[in-house]
């Protein structure tokens, strides 16, 4: 049986990916390791946690010895790297805990994959799970592909292309099997509502008012999490060793328009007037170095792996806003950073 090891598996998209990869395939043993951050939130697994495959190790992926000692006892033949600080805002006002976790925490899990695999990469495998921002900005016109050159702006994105470059660097230098996908943001279930979508749902339900950065015209490109994990799989699956995929939703958005049609949506789910959550959208201070423009090509996944988007936006947004309302709890246990004493199990060193 494949053992795999996902990071971050508590996380938003690493969970979208744990439940995929426990259901559609039973024949591997899905480890979820996970620090628990403010991010991470063991009741977004609570529907699969009792399967047979599933194991959670709560474990920080910046203690190298205690990562090195967990590879040792563990016995993994891949592992799916998700586990990251992801919100540029706080990088911004934090970067440290950026270069900690994202540039320190993926070369310990390098160096123990290294280490435990001894140079055999036979049927093993090292995925990190990155992102379109280590291209920088686009202007009104082109796209990201995968031979665009790094070019990052904020802190968030300079630690994750920090860690893109030591995971080809390993690759490249002692020959381990790796793969890097570079995707567009994700929308969809158990997003930390400190992200633009999530965050404004929540503030247009409480009647709070939702902040749009500088005249909300910065463009990304929006794609369902359940595609992003789904392109996770086939790339996981399908990929050779050393390449690398953008994954992309064709949708771009430009902030205040989908803003304002994200306001239509929340009219009608709470039965408002026309135009009573619009009401809502307040302009603020622009981010610092506020990206413009990100927009992925994916013909090279589509191409080579035959993946492409399933979901219509509009249909992707509706179903965010029903799954929302429907998890209250969830939404008031995130908020209210109860969720961290859900799950008390810890790793213990062997
Ligand atoms: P998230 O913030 O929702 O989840 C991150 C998870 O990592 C949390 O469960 C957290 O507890 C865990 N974690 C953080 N620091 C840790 C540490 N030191 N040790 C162990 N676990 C730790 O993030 P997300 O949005 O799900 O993003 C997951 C990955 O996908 C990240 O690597 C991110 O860079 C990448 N990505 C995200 C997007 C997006 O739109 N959200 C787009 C492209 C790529
Ligand atoms: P975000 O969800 O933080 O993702 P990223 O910065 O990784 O793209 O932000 C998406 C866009 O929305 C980005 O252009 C910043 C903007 N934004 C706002 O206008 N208001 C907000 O409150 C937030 C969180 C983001």
């Amino acid at each position: 049986m494949k053992k795999i090891l996902i990071t971050g598996g508590a996380g938003f998209i690493g969970s979208h990916v744990v439940r995929r990869f426990l259901i559609n395939y039973p024949q591997y043993e899905v480890v979820n390791l996970d620090a628990l951050t403010y991010a991470g939130n063991l009741a977004n697994l609570k529907d699969v946690e009792n399967l047979p495959n599933y194991r959670f190790l709560k474990a920080d992926i910046t203690d190298a010895k205690l990562i090195s000692q967990i590879f040792q006892a563990e016995n993994f033949d891949a592992v799916i790297h998700l586990a990251a600080e992801s919100h540029v805002d706080r990088s911004i006002a934090d970067p440290n805990a950026f270069v900690i976790t994202n540039v320190l925490g993926t070369v310990n899990l390098l160096n123990a994959a290294r280490e435990y695999w001894k140079g055999s990469y036979h049927e093993k495998r090292f995925y990190h799970v990155s992102t379109d921002e280590v291209y920088g900005a686009l202007g009104d016109e082109g796209m990201f592909t995968e031979t665009t050159a790094y070019d990052p702006h904020s802190p968030y994105s300079a630690s994750k292309a920090s860690s893109d470059h030591f995971v080809r660097a390993y690759h490249d230098t002692y020959g381990m099997d790796c793969v890097i996908s570079n995707c567009s943001n994700n929308y969809g279930s158990h997003h930390f509502p400190e992200k633009l979508i999530p965050l404004a749902i929540n503030n247009i339900k409480n009647n709070k008012p939702v902040p749009v950065y500088g005249k909300g015209e910065n463009v990304r490109d929006w794609l369902w999490v359940e595609d992003h994990a789904r392109a996770i799989d086939v790339i996981f699956h399908g990929a050779k060793s050393g390449e690398t995929y953008n994954i992309g939703g064709h949708n771009e958005w430009k902030n205040i328009d989908l803003i304002r049609l994200l306001c239509e949506v929340m009219d009608e789910k709470l039965n408002r007037e026309k135009g009573e959550s619009a009401k809502l959208i307040t302009f603020v201070t622009d981010r610092a170095g506020h990206d413009l423009r990100y927009a992925i090509d994916s013909t090279k996944l589509q191409n080579e792996l035959n993946w492409v988007p399933s979901l219509q936006f509009e249909e992707g947004l509706a179903k965010t806003v029903d799954w929302y309302l429907a998890n209250e709890e969830w939404l008031m246990n995130v908020t209210s950073g109860n969720y961290q004493s859900y799950y008390e199990t810890q790793y213990r060193e062997r």
